[in-house]
């Protein structure tokens, strides 16, 4: 009988290496994968180094540009942020990279996956329920949640030693004293030394933007298109470049983003499992696609649906988060969303200046706005005779609620709601 195969999800780094090694050692026929999520990784490099430690073939995939249309366009619809500020550029990345590992396990028709994210974190959940939505079949080894594997590494210095022993090339270079995770849509840093959550992170943890200190003089207004709420065209109004390609379009927002010092984000979060974290984040690019859309929809969507559509967003952050990208609730809300998108035309010019980006005007065949509707100056379209009775109503309910707690005073506590 032929040995098992697997397909590893393999970044490369010490972990997957021993990992890999590991599974060839329990009697695993080991297929590599790695994914091409736009992190500036050598990926000849780790090809080599994925055969050298015992993989039998290596697939190196190329998402990014399905990455950018199928899961960052799609989590603009919604303006997915997490808790107010993470923009969800690790959690996005995750079920992509776990629904190819799927496809290439079908292909080679293995019985079981593997990935090596720890048992504390978030992307386990993120792989693992992307399996099971995806491929209910396939059995997962989950090498930081097995017994045997932790006893036998207990931190990395066993990790170094085992590497050492079986020959596996262990980067002499200096670790740096935090993790990194990289894609095209952000950079995290986090953990060792940032684990301080009182403690600044300093000027050389930021890798991917520069200091708003240290940017241009000089604002750079990009005009940004959409058709259907997705980004279609961006045009640099200050030297005419202009790109068209999503994948081209997002690495230039990147571009600009970065030397402009755009998507800084310190924050402490909640993980799934509920445990606080402090993460730093990159995430230039985004950051200007998500105010720029934003303000389209001011002007283009219709007011109680884009109240609705806020309200399913904090939701549809938290499910992404979570790692429920592939479930039956995110095709509920992926289908409204969808909708709501559908006279989110037009372009919308950002003015990007030392860290900031800000909409300065805004342009929509499909607009609500009507200038003579809301205009202080002109009187046209509506008569103000009108608003009387609007406001006469909306007031019933409060003169009863003032009327029947009348002995009371109903809102003298507020006096003391400061200082009880
Ligand atoms: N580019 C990639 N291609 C394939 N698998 C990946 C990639 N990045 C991460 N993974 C998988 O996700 C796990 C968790 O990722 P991460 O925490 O970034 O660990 P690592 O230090 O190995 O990059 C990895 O152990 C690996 O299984
Ligand atoms: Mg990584």
């Amino acid at each position: 009988m032929g040995k098992d195969k697997i397909v590893l999800a393999y970044s490369g780094g010490l972990d997957t290496s021993v990992i890999l090694k590991w599974l060839c050692e329990k009697g695993f026929e080991v297929i590599a994968y790695v994914a091409n999520v736009g992190q500036q990784d050598d990926f000849e490099q780790i090809e080599q180094k994925a055969l050298k430690t015992g993989a039998t073939k290596v697939y190196v995939e190329d998402l990014r540009k399905e990455f950018v249309t199928d899961f960052i366009f799609i989590a603009l619809m919604g303006n997915a942020i997490y808790e107010g500020r993470y923009l969800l550029g690790t959690s996005l990345a995750r079920p992509l990279i776990a629904k190819k590992q799927v496809e290439i396990a079908k292909m080679e028709k293995a019985e079981y996956v593997a990935h090596g994210a720890t048992g504390k974190g978030n992307d386990q959940v993120r792989f693992e329920l992307t399996y099971a939505a995806l491929a209910p079949h396939l059995k997962v080894i989950s090498p930081w949640k097995d017994p045997q594997f932790l006893e036998q590494f207990k931190g990395r210095t066993d990790l170094i030693n085992y590497a050492k022993q079986k020959g596996i090339p262990v980067k002499a270079s200096v670790e740096k004293p935090y993790s990194e995770d990289e894609n095209l849509m952000h950079i995290s840093h986090e953990a060792g030394k940032l684990e301080d959550p009182s403690q600044q992170a300093d000027e050389t943890v930021f890798n991917r933007t520069i200091s708003p200190k240290q940017t241009p003089d000089e604002e750079t207004f990009l005009e940004i298109h959409f058709k259907n709420g997705i980004p279609t065209k961006v045009l640099n109004l200050n030297n005419g470049v202009y790109k068209e390609d999503p994948l081209e379009m997002f690495e230039y927002l990147n571009e600009i983003g970065a030397q402009n010092g755009v998507g800084r984000v310190d924050m402490v979060e909640n993980r799934f499992i509920g445990i606080k974290s402090r993460g730093v984040y990159e995430t230039p690019g985004a950051t200007i696609l998500w105010v720029a859309h934003r303000d389209l929809e001011g002007i283009a969507m219709d007011k109680e649906v884009m109240h609705l559509r806020d309200m399913l967003a904090p939701k549809f952050s938290e499910l992404i988060y979570n790692g429920f990208w592939f479930s039956p609730e995110m095709d509920f809300l992926l289908a409204a969303f969808k909708k709501s998108q559908e006279a989110i035309d037009g372009k919308v010019i950002v003015s990007i200046y030392k860290g900031s980006v800000m909409p300065v005007a805004r342009f929509s065949p499909t607009s609500l706005y009507d200038q003579a509707l809301s205009s202080m100056d002109v009187e046209g379209g509506f008569n103000a005779v009108d608003s009387k009775g609007f406001i006469n109503i909306h007031s019933i309910r409060l003169k009863a609620h003032n009327l029947v707690l009348k002995e009371k005073d109903p809102f003298a506590w507020r006096k003391g709601i400061i200082d009880g």
